[in-house]
């Protein structure tokens, strides 16, 4: 095994790549003698006086005499020549790697000079570059947070391939492993064809009678999408030769996209190319969102963590519209994606969870246009015109989301996996999958605990179900209602507590019969959903955060606007008004099927009380929020029937809990609830396991803390609301966000 410094590492090739690497390991001291073989003698003789290398060659085999590591860094068609070269000149304990864009086509020739693959050669392929070429251009740090992919055979040295990656990784590079066909095949598209594509768009244009003027107003895009045309012509030339099958076929792909494009603007199909367009803009970041397992909205970098401090005091004060409901903006996709005809929604909520929904029906070939301020326009293809998805639908944090999906995904006649991010990857998908599969549906929860990710197969033949919920959830009757639309004969559900009512009423909104008499919900299945306008309220559950501050911090006096108060959510407001306190609706009115008003806040000395179980269900998402003005409030807050908050986003009773201890809060939990004493604030770094609205409450508290409070882990405010930051600072409460490494 070698070890580090290298006795000797020998370079066949100092262009770019090859004098980087040769730079690098002549900084960082991990060689002592660096020896070159070049076609250019201009070139070694730069080096030497450059001090990147001791010695060059004009013959390979002389640079290779007694290297322990020798590195292929010259044009890839030259790589038989120079392996037939230098196999006489190895030592038998060489390790030989290379730097080839494309790596079959290596293999290969390494397989005509040997007869074999020697178990010394690791095929390597650094995907960093630069429009210049020369050693002059060289750089140490060409490779530093980069990605490196390596493709051993199976026959391939575990030694050789460790020296290789610690090279790679002393450069700062990230090092992959891949098969290699499978790495062709991959950068055939994602970096041969674009250099193809942008060489041949310059030439096709270049050849035109008026290309004068083609070039002379040629504008940013023209220059965007061809500056890898000015890339070496003679190297992409042998790329594309060396790895010609792999870049036919992806040209073959294309070309059959941009024929779907003809096809669609030849024949005036509006819907097909405005689905092809946004499908595509919205996949370069919805790809990379899912490849690191993170967020859709900008502010969710989780690349860091984001924390909240809070300096103590201030008032509550002003007129606020909280974000669109996140309950019904997730309804407002999946009800405009299954009607016939285009919906327009307003008030959309831009956060990560709705967004997850929207991402979710575009890989189902719906064509959504927007979010833009809150604007989406839904262009719906019926109750039959779902798509196969791609891939597994990734819906991040978003329980809703996935739920909902579940019921109507088991009636598809494709199949489909629902997955999400870490916290959700916890919480029960039993719940749904049970009277789904009473239903007739072919679905799995395939995590551990009956959790995600949720496997389901498609063309199974539903049958309506009568339902008795075991427990108060939405989630599950629109789950198991939703799946109804396909069933034959009537689904219908029976809730142990009246629950959020959005499926139902906006199902009628899109024309849908549903009968509702007392707990219970039903629908026929085999109707049609009919497009519609939606004018999303906005969130009550985000107005809690504001309607507790305004009421725990004196001097107070706040005013939200546009607050949707249906019934079944209306539960913090009727709890505070027990708990003392002052809150008027006003300007109530009807949209689209949803209640509405406003709601003027004042301070008030609020007071402990026993929160009646029958609120719980309609104060389920604001009892964090509730826990603050619990710990402001005179005396006790008892809280029981509430076990379900042990499965939100985290478990809110223990979360909360151990925050208002921190800040010297009695909290004592229980297995269904929690009693909270009031009592002052003090300060303190409380931890919010990633749950927004535990992060939003505890930022509140800030206004009636002694001392700064330091809340922990909340890029998920994102989820639900956008931008509190900005808005909560308008009203007074003295917020900050900062991004820390995450260790
Ligand atoms: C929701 C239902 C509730 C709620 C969630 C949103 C919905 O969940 O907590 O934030 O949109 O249907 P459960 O159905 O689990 O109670």
């Amino acid at each position: 095994m070698q070890r580090w410094p290298l006795r000797q590492v020998a370079f066949i090739g100092l262009g770019l790549i090859g004098s980087s690497l040769a730079r690098l390991l002549r900084e960082r001291g991990l060689v002592e003698r660096i020896t070159a073989a070049s076609r250019s003698r201009q070139t070694l003789a730069t080096a030497q006086q450059l001090g990147i290398i001791d010695i060059g060659y004009a013959n390979p085999a002389d640079a290779v005499r007694g290297a322990d590591l020798v590195i292929l860094a010259m044009p890839v068609n030259a790589t038989e020549a120079v392996m037939a070269a230098i196999k006489p000149a190895l030592s038998q304990s060489a390790v030989v790697t290379d730097v080839g864009s494309t790596k079959g086509n290596v293999v290969a020739a390494a397989e005509a000079v040997w007869g074999h693959v020697p178990a010394t050669f690791v095929p390597g392929h650094p995907i960093a570059g630069s429009e210049q070429s020369g050693v002059m251009a060289g750089r140490a740090d060409l490779f530093a947070a980069h990605k490196v992919i390596l493709t051993p055979l199976t026959h391939t040295s575990a030694d050789a391939v460790a020296l290789v990656t610690a090279l790679w990784q002393a450069a700062g590079a990230e090092v992959m492993t891949m098969r290699v066909e499978q790495h062709d095949a991959v950068l055939a598209r994602t970096s041969h064809l674009p250099h193809l594509l942008a060489f041949s768009l310059v030439d096709t244009l270049a050849q035109e009678s008026d290309n004068l003027d083609i070039f002379r107003y040629a504008a940013g895009g023209f220059r965007d999408f061809t500056r890898i045309a000015a890339s070496d012509p003679r190297m992409w030339h042998d790329i594309f030769l060396a790895n010609r099958d792999a870049v036919i076929s992806a040209l073959d792909a294309f070309e059959a996209g941009t024929q779907r494009v003809r096809d669609a603007i030849t024949s005036n199909d509006s819907d097909a190319l405005l689905g092809m367009f946004t499908r595509a803009r919205a996949a370069r970041e919805h790809f990379t969102h899912m490849l690191a397992g993170t967020a859709y909205a900008k502010s969710m970098t989780h690349t860091k963590e984001l924390r909240f401090t809070v300096e103590p005091g201030g008032n509550f004060t002003g007129r606020a519209r909280v974000p669109g409901d996140k309950s019904i903006s997730h309804r407002s996709i999946m009800l405009g994606s299954l009607a016939t005809g285009v919906t327009d929604v307003t008030g959309f909520l831009e956060g990560e969870d709705a967004l997850a929904t929207l991402q979710a029906f575009r890989d189902m070939g719906v064509v959504i246009e927007g979010p833009t301020a809150g604007r989406v326009r839904v262009h719906g293809v019926g109750l039959h015109g779902l798509k196969a998805p791609p891939g597994p639908i990734y819906v991040g944090n978003s329980g809703t989301t996935m739920r909902l999906l579940s019921g109507l995904l088991s009636a598809q006649p494709f199949n489909a996996v629902l997955t999400g991010d870490a916290s959700l990857a916890k919480r029960p998908m039993e719940r749904i999958a049970k009277p789904l599969r009473m239903m007739g549906a072919d679905i799995q929860t395939t995590g551990e605990r009956g959790t995600p990710p949720v496997t389901i197969t498609g063309n199974a033949a539903l049958k309506g179900i009568h339902y008795d919920m075991p427990i108060a959830s939405a989630q599950v009757k629109s789950g198991v209602l939703l799946a109804g639309l396909w069933a034959q004969g009537t689904t219908s559900v029976t809730e142990p507590a009246p629950t959020r009512d959005h499926t139902e009423r906006m199902l009628r909104g899109f024309g849908y019969a549903v009968k509702t008499e007392g707990a219970t919900a039903n629908v026929q299945g085999g109707g049609k959903l009919t497009a519609t306008q939606i004018d999303v309220p906005a969130d009550i559950s985000s107005a809690a955060f504001f309607l507790v501050a305004a009421s725990i911090a004196p001097d107070s006096d706040l005013v939200l606007e546009h607050v949707g108060m249906n019934p079944t959510r209306v539960g913090v407001i009727n709890i505070l008004r027990a708990m003392g306190g002052n809150i008027e609706v006003l300007n109530s009115r009807e949209v689209g099927g949803e209640p509405v008003a406003d709601l003027h806040v004042r301070s008030a000395q609020l007071k402990g009380i026993d929160i009646p179980e029958d609120q719980v269900p309609l104060a389920i998402d604001e009892f964090p929020s509730l826990f603050i003005a619990a710990a402001c409030a005179e005396g006790v807050t008892t809280l029981t029937g509430a076990e379900e908050l042990r499965v939100k986003e985290s478990d809110r009773i223990q979360v909360m809990a151990d925050g208002l201890l921190t800040l010297g809060v009695s909290a004592v939990p229980t297995a269904d609830g929690i009693v909270i004493t009031g009592g002052p604030i003090g300060s303190g770094e409380v931890i919010s396991h990633g749950d927004h609205r535990i992060a939003m409450s505890f930022a509140m508290a800030g206004l009636r803390a002694t001392g700064p409070i330091v809340i922990r882990d909340c890029a998920n405010v994102a989820t639900s609301f956008p931008d509190f930051i900005g808005l909560a600072r308008r009203c007074g409460l003295r917020i900050r966000a900062s991004e820390h490494d995450l260790h």
